[in-house]
């Protein structure tokens, strides 16, 4: 497996993760009681491994290469798409947490934000991880060169041997999410 194969791999589990939000927020919306813990649950997977883990794995180790070696069109492509995006997503779940924090305190109406924050980051996401498989990592993989590709694939399984106790924490609570909600029969 190639680094950038593992990044593709890593956009299944957290498309995996975005239908769980969907679930959630569904359960929201019909008025069921709304599990704190759950959700916090959902957003450090979110932060931990779909930005932590992987967009720093894009950021520091493949869009860098590309915006060294693939010149001022993959810069732009980068810099105003995907780094643009990713930072769009931070704000979802940044405004997510301070909607449920409004709701923990007692206002009814931060359900509206929280479905709101919830929906449009799986829209985003699911925009997002689509360009990147379609376009950007075919584009890097055409045109990188053999010599950066090695160094990217050696980059990419250090990084995961180094983090390798928080990817198991993450996948442990994404396969947890899926067993209750598949149990309950609305996944
Ligand atoms: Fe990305
Ligand atoms: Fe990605």
């Amino acid at each position: 497996m190639t680094g950038i194969e593992l990044m593709r791999e890593e956009h299944k589990e957290i498309k995996r993760m975005l239908k769980i939000v969907r679930v959630i927020s569904y359960k929201i919306l019909k008025g069921e009681e709304l599990d704190f813990q759950e959700f916090n649950r959902v957003i450090y997977f979110i932060s931990n491994y779909a930005d932590n883990h992987h967009h720093k794995k894009e950021e520091e180790i493949l869009f860098d290469k590309m915006i060294e070696e693939l010149g001022p069109l993959a810069k732009t492509i980068i810099k105003s798409g995907m780094l643009v995006e990713h930072d769009f997503g931070r704000l979802y779940i940044r405004d997510l947490k301070v909607a449920l924090e409004s709701l923990k305190k007692g206002d009814e109406s931060s359900k509206l934000d929280i479905i709101a924050n919830a929906i449009s980051y799986t829209h985003l996401l699911e925009r997002h991880i689509d360009k990147e498989d379609k376009v950007i990592y075919k584009y890097a993989e055409r045109e990188l060169s053999k010599n950066t590709m090695t160094i990217l694939d050696s980059e990419c399984f250090k990084y995961e041997e180094n983090n390798l106790e928080e990817k198991n924490k993450c996948m442990a609570i994404l396969k947890k999410l899926e067993k209750r909600y598949s149990e309950e029969g609305v996944l």
